[in-house]
C-alpha cells in the first residue's frame, strides 16, 4: 500500500460547496460482496464497487486463494463464486495492507477451511487489536497463532473442526460480530452473536440477500453451519462515511448547497445525521428508496449555525467512524462539545482522539483529549500544519476543517485516503475546496 509515501495535501481557507456529486462505493458492503460472492454458488454481479486499496486487498486476496474475479471494471466485478468449500489454499501469506476489516472478517471465514494460511498488513494494521477475534475463534475450537501482543501477522491453522458458540461481545464491534458469524458458516450447530449496542448489520443483510438464514432476536444474530449461499446481483450503494466528509464541510462553509447522490442509509449507519441534526445542520433525505436490501437516498445538505451539544453514547457505534469530520464540526460550533463512550476510536488506524486533538491543537483550538473521547471548544481555526499519521479519515477531515480556517492548512501523510476514497481531491475540487495533493 501506499503509506510509505509522504502524500501532502495544501488546503487553501475558505469557499462553499456546491453541486451534485455521489461518492465512491461503501467500504464495508464492497468487501462483504467479494467474500460472500466468493462463498456462494454462482456468479455475483457487483455494481458500484469501492476501488479503494482496503477492498482490493479483499479482493486480490480471494484470487489468491483460486477465485476467478472480473474487474473491477469502473465499479462492476463478476465474482465466479466457488461454493462454501472451494476456496485453495493461497501461495503466500494474505497482505491486506491498512484493511482491518478485511483482517477481521478473514480471520472468522479462514477458520474454517481446510488449509493454514498468514494474514498480514501495514504498520498501522499490524498494531491493532486481534485478540478479540481470536479469543471467541480459539473458543470455537479454531487455531490462530498471533504476536505475544495480540497483534498481526495471524497464522490460522486449517482442519480445525469448529463448534457453534453463543458469544456475549465484550465491544460493540461489527468486526467481531461479522468474523464469529462468518466462523458460524464452518462451525458445528448453531452460532449466536450478541451485542451491547447496534453495530452495522451488513454481513446479516447480504447472507439473507443469498439465501442464507440469519436468526435475528433484538440484540442476537444466529447462523447455522449447512445451509449455503446463492449468487445474486449487489449494487453497492455510495458510502455515507466517506460523505461524511462533505456533510460535514457544505454544514460549516457559509454558501453551500450540496446534494450527494445514492447514499446508503442503512439506520446502523445513519448516526452521523442524527448528530449533525443535533447540532443544528440543515440535511434533507430525498428520494429514499431500497436497493438490494440497503436503504438508499439522496442527502441535500446547506449550510447552518452549529451549536456544540454532549452527543448522545447510544449514537457512538453508529457513527462510529465519522467522529474525526465531527470534531472539525464541533470547532465549528457554537459553545462546547463532548463526546464519551467512544475509547474504541484510540484503535482505529490511528488513535483518531489524540491524532485528532494534536491537529486541533496546532490550529489553534481548545480540544482537550479524555480517555474515551474529547471535549471541544468552538472556536476559530488557525493556519498550520497537521500530520494525519497515515490515517485516511483524519487526513479528509483536516482537509474539511481549511473550510472555516484563517489561512492555508497542510496535511502530511495522506496516501492512504485512497484506502477509502479514492479520487477526493479531484471530487472535493469539484465541489469548492481548494485541496491540492502533492508528493
Ligand atoms: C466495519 C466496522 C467498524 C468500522 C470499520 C468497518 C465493518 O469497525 O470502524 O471501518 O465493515 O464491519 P468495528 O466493528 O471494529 O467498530
Amino acid at each position: 500500500m501506499s503509506t510509505d509515501k509522504n502524500i501532502r495535501f495544501t488546503v487553501a481557507p475558505g469557499g462553499a460547496l456546491r453541486g451534485t456529486i455521489r461518492v465512491p462505493g461503501d467500504k464495508s458492503i464492497s468487501h462483504r460482496s467479494i467474500m460472500l460472492g466468493s462463498l456462494a454458488e454462482g456468479d455475483t454481479r457487483i455494481s458500484g464497487f469501492l476501488e479503494g486499496e482496503d477492498s482490493l486487498a479483499t479482493l486480490a486476496a480471494f484470487r489468491a486463494m483460486g477465485v476467478r474475479i472480473e474487474g473491477p471494471y469502473d465499479g462492476e466485478v463478476t465474482v465466479h463464486g466457488v461454493g462454501l468449500h472451494g476456496l485453495q489454499a493461497p501461495r503466500e501469506p494474505l497482505y491486506l495492507g491498512n484493511s482491518g476489516t478485511s483482517m477481521r472478517l478473514l480471520a472468522g471465514l479462514l477458520a474454517g477451511q481446510a488449509f493454514d494460511v498468514e494474514l498480514t498488513g501495514d504498520t498501522s494494521l499490524s498494531g491493532r487489536p486481534m485478540r478479540r477475534v481470536i479469543e471467541p475463534l480459539t473458543r470455537m475450537g479454531a487455531v490462530v497463532e498471533a504476536t505475544p501482543a495480540g497483534t498481526a501477522p495471524l497464522k490460522i491453522r486449517g482442519g480445525q473442526s469448529l463448534q457453534g458458540i453463543d458469544y456475549a461481545l465484550p465491544v460493540a464491534s461489527a468486526q467481531v460480530k461479522s468474523c464469529l458469524l462468518l466462523a458460524g458458516l464452518y462451525a458445528s450447530g448453531r452460532t449466536c452473536v450478541t451485542e451491547p449496542a447496534p453495530t452495522r448489520d451488513h454481513t446479516e443483510r447480504m447472507l439473507a440477500g443469498m439465501g442464507y438464514a440469519v436468526e435475528r432476536q433484538a440484540a442476537k444474530a444466529c447462523v447455522q453451519s449447512g445451509g449455503h449461499l446463492q449468487a445474486t446481483s449487489i449494487d453497492v450503494p455510495a458510502d455515507i462515511s466517506s460523505a461524511a466528509f462533505l456533510l460535514v464541510g457544505a454544514s460549516i462553509a457559509a454558501g453551500s448547497d450540496l446534494t450527494l447522490e445514492h447514499v446508503g442509509m442503512n439506520p446502523t449507519r445513519t448516526g452521523i445525521l442524527d448528530i449533525l441534526r443535533l447540532m443544528g445542520a440543515s440535511i434533507e433525505v430525498l428520494a429514499e428508496r431500497e436497493v438490494g436490501g440497503e436503504p438508499v437516498a439522496d442527502l441535500r445538505v446547506r449550510s447552518a449555525p452549529l451549536q456544540g451539544i454532549a452527543i448522545p453514547e447510544a449514537l457512538v457505534p453508529l457513527a462510529i467512524d465519522e467522529f474525526p469530520v465531527l470534531f472539525v464540526a464541533a470547532t465549528c460550533a457554537t459553545g462546547e462539545t463532548v463526546l464519551t463512550g467512544a475509547e474504541e476510536l484510540r484503535v482505529k488506524e490511528s488513535d483518531r482522539i489524540q491524532v485528532m486533538a494534536d491537529g486541533l491543537q496546532a490550529l489553534g483550538i481548545d480540544a482537550r483529549p479524555t480517555p474515551d473521547g474529547m471535549v471541544i471548544q468552538g472556536g476559530v481555526i488557525g493556519s498550520g500544519q497537521v500530520n494525519s499519521h497515515g490515517d485516511h479519515r483524519i487526513a479528509m477531515s483536516f482537509a474539511m476543517a481549511a473550510l472555516r480556517a484563517s489561512g492555508e492548512i497542510r496535511i502530511d501523510d495522506c496516501a492512504n485516503v485512497n484506502t477509502s476514497f479514492p479520487g477526493f481531491v479531484n471530487l472535493a475540487r469539484g465541489t469548492g475546496l481548494d485541496v491540492r495533493s502533492d508528493g
